[in-house]
């Protein structure tokens, strides 16, 4: 991760996207001094698996990061709003996975494989990952962007109960075990309506004066961000009842000419992205087939006759994983390499 190996801290371990984290590590980070596993006071004093080995969860409080150098945050945005300044306090540097900093001027948001000259400058000390299907599109849309310009994108995002984190994950388990068993599920918990056997298009709470909700600005915002002035954007987002992985489904004008062929061809070699796109042979992406792969899946890539320079695709991402997890670390790796190294 840098020259040292560094003390972090992970607060949300016990969660959707911080076990995720763990596993990350275990993969990607052979080496750092220690880990300290933080929760709310709910999961406090429980454990977490890590490298074959249970790791004893903590409640992240005044004093949790001392001793230090880098805090993970893996945790709701009220929660990140409290952790992330404490930690600071306590002499950590922060990445953070919620919508807590992403509109701040002075936290940079960035994804490592698209624009890591965005953590140069570190002001408060916090740097943001974008909303996981905002950093699976800008993986995909990047190399398309530089080869022909991007006028327009508009996705469909289907996205699963996990991207809930675990009560998301439990609301369906428990709904679809109460239908396949002829009872009325409890009401729902996490998502607004019943999710089993259901589609629930809800983009959000608060709607903007256009009616686009919280969680599609979010995913334009966060776009617009990595993708820099450009594109118009739009999406839906709806719930759909899988527990891992999301999807969407893409639309895309560029500026010049780009035949889906060479589309294909770019994705092929963009960073991140992993071409499935053979559906004579019925591959193409899917949520089951991105689950634990830190590349986005793209796939059904053709052009479309409605519109001039259209294009198509499908693609899928593991949201917890390479919407979360890998985005986190790869951030927490920059900067201890850029700001860390002494
Ligand atoms: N789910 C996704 O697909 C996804 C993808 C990218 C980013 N994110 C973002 O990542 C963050 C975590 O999401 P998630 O899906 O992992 O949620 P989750 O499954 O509900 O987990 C939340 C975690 O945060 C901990 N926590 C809650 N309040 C806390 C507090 N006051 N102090 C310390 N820890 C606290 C919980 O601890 P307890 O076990 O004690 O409750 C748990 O470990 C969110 O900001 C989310 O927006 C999620």
């Amino acid at each position: 991760m840098s020259p040292r190996p560094l003390r972090l801290a992970l607060a949300g371990a016990t969660g959707a996207v911080g076990r995720a984290v763990l596993e990350v590590l275990e993969d990607q980070e052979p080496s750092f001094a220690s880990l300290k596993a933080l929760s709310s006071g709910r999961s406090a004093g429980g454990t977490v698996s890590f490298r074959g080995d249970d790791l004893r969860v903590e409640e992240a409080r005044a004093g949790s990061f001392r001793g230090c150098d880098l805090a993970l945050l893996a945790v709701p945005a009220e929660a990140a709003r409290q952790l992330g300044p404490l930690a600071r306090a306590e002499g950590c540097l922060v990445v953070d996975a919620s919508a807590a900093w992403r509109d701040d001027p002075e936290v940079p948001l960035c994804l490592p494989e698209v624009n890591p000259d965005a953590v140069a400058g570190l002001g408060r000390g916090i740097a943001a990952v974008p909303c996981g299907l905002a950093a699976a599109l800008a993986l995909v849309l990047r190399p398309i962007r530089d080869a022909a310009g991007l006028a327009a994108v508009s996705a469909v995002a289907l996205e699963s109960v996990s991207g809930a984190g675990r009560r998301g994950i439990e609301q369906l388990e428990a709904e679809a075990l109460a239908l396949m068993n002829g009872q009325e599920p409890a009401p729902p918990t996490a998502i607004p309506y019943r999710i089993a056997f259901n589609v629930v298009p809800d983009g959000g709470a608060r709607g903007a004066a256009g009616g686009a909700g919280d969680a599609e600005q979010r995913l334009c915002a966060d776009l617009a961000a990595l993708l820099g002035a450009g594109p118009r954007v739009s999406a839906t987002v709806a719930r759909v009842p899988v527990f891992y992985g999301h999807a969407a489904a893409v639309s895309l004008s560029t500026a010049r000419p780009l035949p889906a062929a060479e589309a294909r061809e770019l994705l092929r070699h963009a960073e991140g992205v992993k071409v499935v796109d053979q559906p004579a042979e019925r591959l193409y992406p899917m949520p089951m087939l991105s689950v634990n792969d830190d590349a986005v899946h793209a796939g059904r890539i053709r052009e479309d006759p409605t519109r001039a320079n259209g294009l198509e695709l499908f693609l899928s991402v593991d949201n917890l994983r390479r919407g979360g997890a890998t985005s986190l670390v790869g951030l927490a790796r920059l900067l201890a390499r850029r700001h860390l190294t002494k």
